[in-house]
C-alpha cells in the first residue's frame, strides 16, 4: 500500500499541470433519447465470466497493459513531432485542442513511467518501448485524430478486460484510475471529429489476445520484445468498405475474403460460422452466410450495437472464447438513428461497395 501510495506521490510532482479549459457551449433543451434496447441480463452474466488461466498473471496484466502505454504514448507523440499546432489550427481544431493533445500526451507519459515503476517495485522485469507506426497520412490532421479515438477506445476495452483478472486490489484501483482517464481521452477525440462522444451505457471488455490482435499491427517490431508476453493474435477480419454509415437493425455487414481465409483454417462451406458482435457488455452472435464464394456476410447488424463496437467470427453460437475464434476482431463503428454524423464516408473503390441495404452518408 505505502509502495504504491509513494509512486503515486512522486507521480504527483512530475504531473505537469496545464489546465483544460471546458467548453461551454451554449445550453440547449436536451432531447430524451432511447440509448439502447435494454440489455439482456442473462445473457451478460451468462458471458461475463472468463476463466481463470494460469498464465494471466498480475505481472503479466501489468506488462500488457505497459505494452499498451507505450503505444499510446507513440501514437500523440508522431503526431505533435509530425504535426504543428498551424496544422491543427489550418484543419479546424481550434485552440485549446493542440494543448489539450499535448495534456494527453503528457497523461501517457506518467501511465508509462507509472506502471514501469510499479512492476519494478514488483521486482518483475518491464516490457521496454518498441517501435510502432501509425498511418494516418502525412499531414492528415483529421486522420490523426479519428485514428487516435479508434485506438484510445481499443485501450479502454483492453484495461476493461484486464481489470476482471487482477488479483491485487492495490493495483486495481490504480489501473481503474488509468482506465477512467482514458476514457475521457476517448470521448474528447471522438467529441472532436463529430462522433458522439459516449454513445452508450457500457465500456466494452476485450481480451488480451483480441486487443492484441488490433493493436500488433501498430507494432513493427513486437517480435524484439524483452518480456514474452504470452499473446498471439488471430487471424485479422476486414470489414468491406460500404458507403453508408453501420446502424443496427438496418445494416448489413460484409467480411471480405473472410470465407477463404477460413478455409485455411479447414472451415468448410456447411461450417455454421457466426459473427459475433461485442459492445458494451453484450456479446451477440449472428449466422453468417458466404457471399460470392468468398465472403462471410450477415443481413443486419443487431439491435443494440452502438458505438465502437468489436466483430469476431466464431465456430460457437454460446461459446466465444479464443479457441472458438476463426477471425477478428474487427472495429466496428455503429451509428443511432438521429446521430448519424452529416460528413459522408470517403468513396470505396467501385470492386468493394456492398450493394446491400444501409444508411446512406447524409449528402454523400
Ligand atoms: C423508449 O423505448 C421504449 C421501448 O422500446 C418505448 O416504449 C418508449 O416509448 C421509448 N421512449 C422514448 C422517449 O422514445
Ligand atoms: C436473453 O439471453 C438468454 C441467454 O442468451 C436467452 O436465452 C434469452 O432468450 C434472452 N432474452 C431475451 C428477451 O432476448
Ligand atoms: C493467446 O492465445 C494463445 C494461443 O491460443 C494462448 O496460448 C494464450 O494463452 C492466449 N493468451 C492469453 C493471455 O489468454
Ligand atoms: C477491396 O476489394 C479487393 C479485391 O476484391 C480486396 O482485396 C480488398 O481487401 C477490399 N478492400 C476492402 C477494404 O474491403
Amino acid at each position: 500500500m505505502m509502495l504504491l501510495i509513494s509512486i503515486l506521490t512522486s507521480l504527483l510532482i512530475i504531473t505537469p499541470t496545464t489546465a483544460i479549459p471546458l467548453s461551454t457551449s451554449p445550453s440547449t433543451t436536451p432531447t430524451l433519447l432511447n440509448t439502447t434496447a435494454p440489455p439482456n441480463i442473462t445473457s451478460i452474466l451468462s458471458t461475463i465470466n472468463t476463466p481463470p488461466s494460469p498464465i494471466v498473471t498480475d505481472a503479466f496484466i501489468l506488462n500488457f497493459l505497459l505494452t499498451l502505454s507505450y503505444l499510446l504514448r507513440a501514437l500523440y507523440s508522431t503526431a505533435l513531432t509530425s504535426l504543428s499546432h498551424t496544422d491543427f489550427l489550418t484543419a479546424g481544431f481550434p485552440d485549446p485542442f493542440y494543448a489539450s493533445l499535448k495534456q494527453i500526451y503528457l497523461d501517457e507519459e506518467s501511465h508509462v513511467w507509472f506502471l514501469n515503476k510499479v512492476l519494478q517495485a514488483a521486482g518483475v522485469e518491464a516490457e521496454r518501448e518498441l517501435e510502432y507506426v501509425f498511418p494516418f497520412g502525412e499531414g492528415n490532421v483529421g486522420g490523426f485524430v479519428e485514428l487516435a479515438g479508434v485506438v484510445v477506445g481499443v485501450g479502454v476495452s483492453a484495461y476493461l478486460g484486464a481489470l476482471a483478472q487482477v488479483d491485487n486490489k492495490e493495483y486495481l484501483t490504480a489501473l481503474s484510475s488509468i482506465l477512467s482517464v482514458e476514457a475521457e481521452h476517448e470521448s474528447f477525440l471522438r467529441e472532436a471529429i463529430g462522433e458522439v462522444p459516449f454513445p452508450k451505457p457500457f465500456g466494452t471488455p476485450l481480451g488480451f489476445n483480441q486487443t492484441h490482435t488490433l493493436a500488433v499491427g501498430f507494432i513493427t517490431n513486437f517480435q524484439d520484445s524483452v518480456v514474452k508476453l504470452p499473446v498471439v493474435p488471430f487471424p485479422s477480419l476486414t470489414l468491406a468498405c460500404t458507403s453508408h454509415y453501420y446502424q443496427a437493425g438496418v445494416s448489413s455487414v460484409t467480411f471480405s475474403g473472410a470465407f477463404t481465409n477460413a478455409e485455411e483454417l479447414g472451415i468448410m462451406a456447411e461450417t455454421p460460422v457466426f459473427a459475433v458482435f461485442l459492445s458494451g457488455l453484450l456479446k451477440i452472435p449472428v449466422r453468417t452466410r458466404i457471399l460470392n464464394g468468398e465472403d462471410y456476410a450477415v443481413d443486419r447488424i443487431p439491435e443494440g450495437v452502438v458505438g465502437q463496437s468489436y466483430v469476431l467470427l466464431s465456430r460457437s453460437n454460446d461459446d466465444f472464447s479464443d479457441s472458438n475464434t476463426i477471425a477478428g476482431p474487427a472495429i466496428i463503428q455503429v451509428y443511432r438513428k438521429d446521430m448519424i454524423p452529416n460528413t459522408p464516408l470517403p468513396a470505396c473503390p467501385q470492386s468493394n461497395v456492398t450493394k446491400w441495404e444501409g444508411v446512406p452518408s447524409q449528402g454523400g
